[in-house]
């Protein structure tokens, strides 16, 4: 992968969603500081000293980058022995917090069968956000370091078969086997699709679930 740094930019992804037509599959584009740094869901991202980097992909197949994504960073972390789990769709937890978050963003353009930008925001330096956590607290500052194995297994994860990313994305699930409450009614999460979307089953029926079906009164259910 190419990878081309920057000191400011205001958003990673904002950057590639202009610039795409300049750069070739696989250029990795980090800023040190982003302005606008966006997540899912019209959140922002805040971050400084953290790592901060969108990859461009160009391809003439699907490929399940949001299931891709967020296993390079649980596979990084486990070089570190730092477990980690994936919060639906694509969030990364350790010890229940979110450490890092993925966005991930399609662009259309008739010469480009899929062109895909795949952002990751990982913390690197405490936040005053709730609910989060960074990576120096568990020893690991070198980000050079981290960003190397990280693209590193994204190459590796590129080359495995779908059912294969699909089985690894669900063995390191953090919401899988657990109840949720969705439109008044209990369900297990049964299961993942290959476009992401969970499975939810109770006596009465099993449903699909979109990423952009959950609403406020959707809620997980803790163990107990
Ligand atoms: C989320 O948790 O909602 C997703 C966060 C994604 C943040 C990264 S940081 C690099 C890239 N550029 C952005 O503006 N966002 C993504």
């Amino acid at each position: 992968m190419k990878i081309l740094y920057f000191d400011e930019l205001s958003s990673t992804n904002d950057f590639l969603k202009q610039e795409y037509k300049n750069y070739q599959d696989k250029t990795v584009i980090i800023a040190k500081k982003q302005t606008n740094g966006r997540g899912r869901l019209t959140r922002t991202w805040v971050s400084q000293d953290d790592l901060t980097f969108s990859i461009l992909f160009k391809n003439e197949k699907k490929i399940l980058y949001h299931m891709i994504a967020p296993l390079s960073i649980v596979y990084t972390l486990k070089k570190y022995n730092v477990e980690a789990w994936i919060k639906w769709p694509n969030d990364i937890y350790i010890d229940n917090k979110k450490v890092s978050g993925v966005l991930i963003e399609n662009i259309t353009d008739t010469n480009i069968k899929f062109c895909d930008i795949v952002g990751i925001g990982i913390n690197f330096i405490e936040k005053e956000i709730e609910n989060t956590t960074y990576l120096n607290k568990y020893g690991i500052f070198d980000k050079e370091d981290f960003l190397k194995y990280l693209l590193e297994l994204f190459e590796m994860l590129l080359n495995l078969e779908d059912k294969d990313i699909l089985d690894l994305y669900k063995i390191h699930s953090l919401l899988l086997g657990k109840r949720i409450k969705h439109d008044n009614e209990i369900f297990l999460i049964e299961d993942v699709t290959f476009n992401g979307e969970l499975v939810l089953k109770n006596n009465h029926m099993t449903i699909n679930l979109k990423v952009n079906e959950i609403d406020i009164k959707t809620s997980i259910i803790p163990d107990n």
